[in-house]
């Protein structure tokens, strides 16, 4: 996005804000599609997670996509948006089975992933179609936290415990007609992506009544020049020669399911700040910011990286700083980063910010959470405001009054 865009929405705004080029969304689809188009059968559905404004939803269900949701607010919320029921996948971990039974009763498609909670929508449905999470018991993804599909993670059906699924469909006539992995975020390893989807075909081998292959998300897309990502030719030629060959084998079609969230919304998000202060201590210069890791978490969470762009002297001499944030406690989102020259009021720019970045933010510290604007066809659209002093206290109650 333009440096000059970028300005003017700061100008027009405030700071913080997030804004999001919707341009940059629907070319990320694209791509994808492009990518996947081979595949013939497929669907991509937007992992809600990762942003769930109901303007980007909406934007995101008219492209085209499906939804993955991990909530029955992200299933209502998807709803609302105009999502058909039946392109929504409800994919809970560890929610109570009450919660299921509602999602289930809204006629949206429910994918378990554990034994347990088959076994109380068994006694309760009886004889329904499911899909089921598969743990294929492998390490993959950018960091320790996002890795899920390892067997230490708490999330799918181990294969130790397969049997019990198919002796459930064989006695119980559950019908199960899906097979899902998710194993990690940003994944630039494609052998991690490849035992994965070989994992799962394997075991698809094994269910009579399958009819879709969900490989979940976790496409790595580079964060900065020269920065890794996943070879998406790479990975759609595993799936399809996987595919190929199951089809073959069974004489049948399946239809595929991905479940991108980074891919789509990540570089179509910014978090554009304001210096405060630049502070000079006798080993290093800290750039402090109007926000902190209550509207950006995933440096201080994850170590992740976000490129910073300082728009008021983009190409300025570089020099190295720790740009941190207001928080009272550490929060910094880049360290020893080499930036323009800064100064006091400077506007600062975090780029990659459109994958769980204003979805992960808080109140810490009785921050309000900042305002999202999106730039669609040339102009810029509110869509949401930024909380103010009452909406912290809007849901308090004072017992002293
Ligand atoms: N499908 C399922 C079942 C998932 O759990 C996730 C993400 C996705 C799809 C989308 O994955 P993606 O394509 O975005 O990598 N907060 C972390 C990422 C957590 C991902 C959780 N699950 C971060 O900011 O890096």
């Amino acid at each position: 996005m333009d440096i000059k865009i970028l300005k003017e929405a700061a100008l027009k705004f405030g700071t913080p804000i997030y804004l999001y080029d919707l341009k940059i969304i629907e070319n990320q689809f694209d791509r994808l599609n492009k990518a996947l188009s081979v595949l013939k059968n497929y669907k991509i559905h937007f992992a809600a997670k990762s942003l769930s404004n109901i303007s980007i939803l909406k934007f995101i269900n008219k492209l085209g996509a499906g939804l993955d949701a991990v909530s029955i607010e992200e299933v209502m919320i998807g709803l609302k948006c105009g999502f058909n029921k039946n392109d929504i996948i409800y994919t809970p971990n560890g929610v109570s089975f009450e919660e299921i039974k509602k999602v289930f009763k809204l006629g949206v498609k429910i994918n378990l992933d554990s034994i347990e909670s088959i076994k109380d929508f068994v006694n309760e449905f009886g004889n329904q179609s499911i899909t089921v999470r598969i743990n294929p018991g492998i390490y993959a993804g950018g960091n320790n936290n996002v890795s899920v599909g390892h067997l230490e993670s708490k999330f799918g059906i181990t294969e130790d415990r397969m049997h019990e699924l198919k002796d459930m469909e064989v006695k119980e006539k559950i019908k199960i007609t899906g097979l899902h992995i998710h194993t990690g975020s940003d994944i630039t390893n494609n052998n991690q992506f490849k035992e994965g989807i070989k994992k799962i075909f394997s075991i698809a081998r094994d269910f009579k009544n399958i009819e879709t292959i969900d490989l979940g998300g976790g496409i790595k897309i580079p964060y900065y020049d020269n920065d890794t990502s996943t070879n998406l030719n790479d990975y759609v030629e595993e799936v399809s020669k996987e595919l190929n060959k199951f089809e073959t084998k069974f004489n049948k079609k399946l239809k595929l399911i991905f479940e991108p969230g980074k891919f789509l919304v990540s570089d179509s998000g910014f978090l554009i700040t304001q210096v405060n202060y630049i502070k000079s201590t006798s080993t290093k210069e800290f750039i402090q910011l109007n926000s902190g890791f209550n509207h950006l978490l995933r440096p201080n969470l994850y170590g992740s990286h976000h490129e910073v762009i300082n728009l008021n002297n983009p190409e300025g001499r570089k020099k190295e700083y720790d740009v941190v944030g207001y928080i009272c406690e550490k929060d910094t989102f880049a360290e020893k980063r080499k930036i323009p020259n800064t100064s006091k009021g400077d506007l600062i720019c975090f780029r990659n910010a459109g994958a769980y970045c204003f979805n992960m933010a808080s109140n810490y510290n009785s921050r309000p959470r900042p305002a999202e604007i999106c730039f669609y066809k040339e102009k810029f659209h509110k869509i949401r405001k930024a909380e103010d002093l009452n909406d912290l206290l809007e849901n308090q109650i004072d017992i002293f009054s």
